[in-house]
């Protein structure tokens, strides 16, 4: 059967990271790999009030097929909710998604020929660069910096394909609290970003998971807002991390040609998202308090994010080269660790040792895989596996450089 496969399903192997989450199955391991946000933040209210509603008093609808591009109710909603952001689109700019990982699917379908070039930071996150491995993309991979994407070195490479005859499909980015790295793009790169999309007319594709959970620093303007509708930047966002993820709600926003074409693929792909968690969605944003609701959310958080920063600077070996980030929000940071230190390698210690986290190679591309990084979440687990997790993981780390000295 294997032959009769599509050529780029041949070698497709899904999102790479499954293959290191179900190694941690046993519930006596310290968990920092997974990328949940917390249980205790659901608002649970909400969302039970909301389904039952639904269920009791508009049952025929949705039990129903519904619009391919979306609840009309939670449309206008979501352009509402944008409207804080400086973000002021009408109904002809938004479909809604079967989550983010769905919008992301969308982009790689609707722009993707097989070996068409795309630019995106290094690390990324792994989901994207699974649903772009669905078209067979060339990767166009350039390592991050301190305060965000490398423009320069972006520039570089799109001015080197051009040179060669090829013009990159999009950049793909996520400025906010980045998913592995936990880095923010400054104010400045925005505004390169988006010039250096301008000047060779390729989209910049702004993936925002992210942006409500911010522990502290400025609230930065999204690219989206930056561009001011000029339709050179698709946003693509989740209610994942805002709401729950097993809702699977997100939404995409970009210019009316590209949402038309969204919407046609999503007919094809998977039709409608359930009503139900449509309008679930469309009262947590519209009867909410969600000022209280992210107040509550980045305070839970920031104080999981102070606590982990301070036993890493109590636990962790220090002048060995270990380097970690310092994240202004999100659910993750990210651990460097000095080359001879394979991660994956270290991730099966770990394991034996009953403490998990993300070998940071899942996060680069095919090609350009590095090995001595590690992504770790630090919302999920408890304060006391906080502890006790990044106590043997400094354990780990010693006893895998005692043993590679020898
Ligand atoms: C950067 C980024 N984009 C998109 C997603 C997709 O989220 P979901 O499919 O749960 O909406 C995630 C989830 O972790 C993410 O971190």
């Amino acid at each position: 059967m294997k032959s009769l496969f599509a050529d780029n399903m041949k070698k497709f192997e899904g999102y790479v990271i499954g293959k290191t989450l179900k190694y941690i199955n046993d519930p006596s391991i310290i968990s920092f790999a997974g990328g949940l946000p917390s249980n205790d933040v659901f608002p649970l209210d909400i969302i039970h009030k909301a389904a039952e509603k639904s269920l009791k008093e508009d049952w025929d609808h949705v039990l129903q097929y519904s619009p391919i591009i979306g609840e009309k109710e939670l449309m206008l909603a979501i352009i509402d909710y944008l409207k804080k952001d400086n973000i002021h689109i009408g109904p002809e700019n938004i479909m809604i998604t079967t989550s983010g990982q769905h919008g992301l699917d969308l982009v790689g379908r609707l722009f993707l020929n097989p070996r068409d070039a795309i630019i995106i930071d290094m690390p990324t996150f792994g989901g994207a660069i699974a649903a772009f491995d669905m078209e067979d993309p060339e990767y166009i991979a350039i390592d991050m910096e301190e305060d965000g994407s490398d423009v320069k070195g972006m520039e570089a490479g799109i001015e080197d394909l051009l040179n060669k005859g090829k013009k990159p499909k999009f950049i793909y980015v996520v400025p906010d609290f980045q998913n592995p790295s936990g880095i923010t793009t400054s104010l400045e790169k925005r505004y390169a970003l988006l010039s250096l999309s301008k000047k060779h007319s390729i989209p910049i594709i702004e993936d925002s998971p992210y942006r409500e959970l911010r522990y502290r620093g400025e609230h930065l303007p999204s690219i989206y807002s930056l561009d001011n509708n000029e339709g050179n930047v698709i946003g693509t966002y989740t209610f994942s991390k805002i709401l729950c993820p097993g809702i699977r709600v997100g939404f995409n926003i970009g210019p009316p040609e590209v949402i038309k074409k969204f919407t046609f693929i999503k007919g094809a792909n998977i039709l409608n998202t359930p009503k139900l968690n449509q309008d679930i969605c469309t009262a947590f944003l519209r009867e909410y308090d969600l000022d209280a609701h992210f107040r509550n959310s980045i305070q839970h958080y920031a104080e999981k994010l102070n606590f982990f920063l301070e036993k890493m600077e109590e636990f962790f070996p220090k002048d060995k080269g270990i380097m970690w980030t310092k994240p202004e929000g999100g659910l993750f940071l990210w651990i460097t660790v000095p080359e001879k230190i394979n991660t994956l390698e270290l991730f099966y210690m770990a394991i034996e040792e009953k403490v998990a986290f993300v070998p940071g190679d899942v996060f680069y591309p095919e090609g350009y895989r590095k090995y001595n990084a590690m992504r770790i979440n630090f919302s999920y687990p408890t304060r006391e596996q906080i502890v006790d997790g990044i106590r043997r993981l400094s354990e780990v780390i010693k006893k895998y450089s005692a043993k590679n000295k020898a």
